[in-house]
């Protein structure tokens, strides 16, 4: 056995060698524009993680259309990424580039509400079936947000995630269960508060440890995604998220479904699908066709308790909300998006796409009998 591995280990190693060399071979321009880019940018990338992926040097994309995209070498590929769901319509959707055009002339952002806002809420309600909603730039916003709007209408402090979960760069949900106790993601950055002492981490799929939690009765929220989807994917048990707003509404706890990346599941996302109606929705990526927008939706209760915390407070600050978000711009892209793009034509197009690839690998995988298995939400 140990022969085996050690001699998989080193074909593994010899062929990452060579696809690094091809690679290389390939990007040259890649390769320079990271020479040219490292000059004024930390890794040579607008964001740090643009360097986490497994190529020798970034991959630079030229132009990106459709399900495809070209980089800077001019070598055509099919994207199965779709920008981690933000472009999972295709890039540029006609209708959304289309809309943009005209808006560019029109301008772009005011600090006021645009003409185009009752429509867009009503389209909002319409696809995901929360009646009230809020815009944001990103989905971690959204997430940070309506964690603030929570605590606010509870009067209680803490927050319930799962182990594992991601949430965007909310700092209440970057923690680790190590030793059964909740501590800061030892990977985080200038973290310098115990995440620890206002949030709590439990088993995904554990109904009795989120009970154990919920009966403390210092849980504002509980906020979780219908499926984990950034620890590999960990689909839910049968009747787990049901039970999950089920014992939530018994102990007085928000339900947040974080539906980011399950929006990919079914038009109007996985709860609408499932018939669970949570307190607060969260959806990002993709709402504006790939531009940074994101959305919040919540219950008719809940929009009367948060209109009541922010008539109760002093005036000033909340700490919710930013200044872009909600700007002409993303408004007139979200709207096209909703209204044009994410159709039940596309949804049906996608899903029969995603069945049969999931069919085709499966049967790849019998065929191989590769130590790997395919989780399809
Ligand atoms: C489930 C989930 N929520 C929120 C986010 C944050 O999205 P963004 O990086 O656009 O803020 C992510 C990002 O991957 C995510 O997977």
């Amino acid at each position: 056995m140990h022969t085996t591995n050690n001699l998989l280990g080193t074909n593994a190693a010899h062929m990452l060698e060579s696809e690094r060399q091809h690679y290389l071979q390939l990007h040259p321009a890649s390769a320079k524009l990271a020479e040219n880019a490292c000059q004024h940018f930390l890794y040579g990338v607008p964001m740090h993680w643009m360097n986490d992926w497994g190529t020798p040097t970034p991959l630079f994309v030229r132009s990106a259309r459709g399900a495809h995209f070209t980089c800077a070498d001019d070598i055509d590929y099919t994207d199965f990424c779709l920008g981690d769901t933000g472009a999972m319509f295709g890039h540029s959707p006609e209708p959304v580039a289309r809309v943009l055009e005209q808006q560019a002339r029109r301008g772009f952002t005011t600090m006021l509400p645009s003409v185009s806002t009752p429509d867009v809420g009503a389209a909002l309600a319409d696809q995901f079936g929360l009646p009230y909603w809020q815009i944001v730039t990103t989905a971690t916003d959204a997430n940070r947000f309506v964690l603030r709007w929570a605590r606010a209408v509870t009067g209680r402090t803490k927050v319930l995630v799962f182990d594992g979960c991601y949430h965007g760069t909310v700092d209440d949900t970057l923690v680790d269960v190590i030793d059964g106790r909740t501590v800061s993601r030892a990977s985080l950055l200038g973290q310098t508060v115990d995440l620890g002492l206002y949030t709590v981490a439990v088993d995904f799929n554990d109904l009795a440890a989120v009970e154990r939690e919920l009966a403390t009765g210092e849980i504002a929220c509980l906020l979780t995604e219908p499926a984990l989807t950034n620890c590999g994917m960990v689909p839910p048990l049968p009747g787990f998220i049901a039970s999950l707003r089920e014992l939530t509404r018994r102990h007085d706890t928000l339900l947040i479904l974080d539906e980011t990346h399950t929006i990919s599941s079914g038009r109007g996302g996985w709860a609408r699908n499932a018939g669970i109606e949570p307190d607060f929705i969260v959806f990002g990526k993709p709402i504006a066709g790939g531009l940074p927008a994101a959305a919040y939706g919540f219950s008719e209760e809940l929009a009367i308790r948060m209109q009541a915390a922010k008539d109760a407070a002093p005036p000033g600050h909340s700490g919710i909300g930013t200044t872009l978000a909600g700007s002409m711009m993303t408004l007139a892209a979200m709207h096209a998006t909703l209204t044009e793009v994410a159709t039940p034509t596309a949804y049906e197009h996608m899903l029969t796409l995603a069945a049969t690839l999931e069919h085709g690998l499966n049967t790849l995988l019998a065929r191989h009998t590769l130590p790997l298995s395919l989780i399809h939400i």
